[in-house]
């Protein structure tokens, strides 16, 4: 078998790679691991800049988000109980949408023409360093190669992409914050109309939402928790003591249908071109979901390589796929800056001390008090230009 493009990994960034270049005619494969409903079985946050609406309409894929996508103008933060709205509209006149990343996923899969092989096992990548890629992959005990002249990485942090770049080909960088989130989902009616983002000397709370029936909430727990020490009942009380009074009052609780503890770590790596070899999405870069990036990231770096990919099929131009690794950076780190700032400002650090949290009293008063520092929130939240 033979294509022009490999993409390794079915994803939000293999799919919407995947669909952009079939719209294209670039002939694409991709390959995951796992099966269509352990892909959607990823409880995963949904919160979409303009950049990636754009996307789903671009990729004919966006007619359920713009029906069953919530509009969201601003974002509320509040420290120990002082509350504060960031108005993205009034602000800077963009807003975001909430929007489940399973349902992206969903909409992209169901928008798909070509093949995804679906419980790939052994995918193993072959010289992607010459002029003649290659992979292999097993299903039920039978071996497969497909030839390529391009591979791309969307594999997720723990893939196989970037685990097959020789070390000394690749640097990377990180951050391992010393708290998870321990997220719960209930179907009960969201206890405010935006997402409340909360520092309380407890530790961080989170209020979001899926619909207008069903919300997400998180608080920080210490890195080793587990999800098994906390009861729904335990979960509703810590949750009421890190918000607001009147928050805590309205909150509507109910049992959980959901609840588990995602880890928390910034990481880059570079560069993110290898020969034939593309890295996206959490392959390349994983950013902690305080600022709301993953998948906006994802979705950035697949815009800019399906271009570069699309430009070197059809066009026989080189010039995209060589400017691909340093263009996609300069935005990966701006949205990596941005999430560890939102982390660093919510929540708490015990080893900085009460120097630290004055510190982080003192940012959250000055963001209260400043269009200027609100603007900067807002531009970021809302996604930054490509
Ligand atoms: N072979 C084939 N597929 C693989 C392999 C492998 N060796 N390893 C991982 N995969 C698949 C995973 O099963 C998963 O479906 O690659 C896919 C990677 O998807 P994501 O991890 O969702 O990464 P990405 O598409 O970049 O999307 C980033 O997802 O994890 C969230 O917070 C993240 O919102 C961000 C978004
Ligand atoms: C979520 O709804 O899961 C969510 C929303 C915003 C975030 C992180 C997670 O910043």
């Amino acid at each position: 078998m033979r294509t022009n493009v490999i993409i390794i990994g079915a994803g939000p960034a293999g799919l919407m790679l995947g669909r952009l270049l079939e719209l294209a005619g670039v002939d694409a494969v991709i390959l995951e691991r796992k099966s269509p409903d352990y892909v959607l079985g990823r409880i995963r946050a949904g919160v979409l800049e303009q950049g990636t609406m754009d996307l789903m309409d671009r990729a004919e894929a966006g007619t359920r988000m713009h029906q069953e996508g919530l509009i969201h103008h601003g974002i509320d933060i509040s420290f120990d109980g002082d509350r504060h709205r960031v108005h993205f509209t009034n602000l800077i006149g963009r807003h975001v949408m909430v929007y489940g990343q399973t349902e992206v996923t969903r909409d992209l899969m169901n928008a798909r023409k070509s093949p995804t092989i679906y419980e790939a096992e052994d995918v193993e990548l072959h010289d992607f360093d010459g002029a003649n890629p290659y992979v292999t992959y097993s299903q039920n005990g039978v071996t497969h190669r497909i030839d390529c002249d391009y591979i791309a990485g969307c594999d997720g942090f723990h893939g196989v992409s970037r685990q097959s770049v020789p070390a000394k080909s690749l640097t990377t960088f990180e951050r391992v914050y010393p708290f998870g989130w321990l997220g719960i989902l209930v179907d009960q009616p969201p206890v405010a109309d935006e997402l409340i983002y909360a520092h309380h000397a407890r530790g961080f709370a989170l209020c979001s939402q899926r619909s207008p029936k069903r919300s997400r909430y998180y608080v920080q727990v210490p890195a080793d928790e587990n999800a098994k020490n906390w009861s729904d009942t335990r979960f509703w009380d810590e949750l009421r003591l890190r918000l607001n009074p009147e928050t805590a009052e309205a909150l509507k609780t109910g049992p959980s249908i959901e609840k588990s503890i995602a880890p928390l770590r910034s990481f880059v790596a570079e560069p993110l071109r290898f020969g034939r070899l593309f890295l996206a999405g959490d392959a390349a870069h994983i950013v902690p979901p305080t600022g709301a990036k993953g998948l906006n990231l994802a979705m950035s770096d697949v815009a800019t390589l399906a271009d570069a990919l699309i430009e070197a099929t059809i066009e026989k131009s080189a010039a995209g796929i060589d400017a691909y690794s340093a263009k996609v950076l300069q935005r990966i780190w701006k949205a990596e800056r941005f999430s560890w700032w939102m982390t660093s400002l919510l929540h708490t650090f015990p080893e900085t001390g009460a120097f630290g949290r004055r510190i982080q009293r003192a940012e959250f008063d000055y963001l209260s008090g400043s269009v200027a520092a609100q603007q900067s929130l807002a531009e970021n939240y809302t996604g930054l230009p490509s």
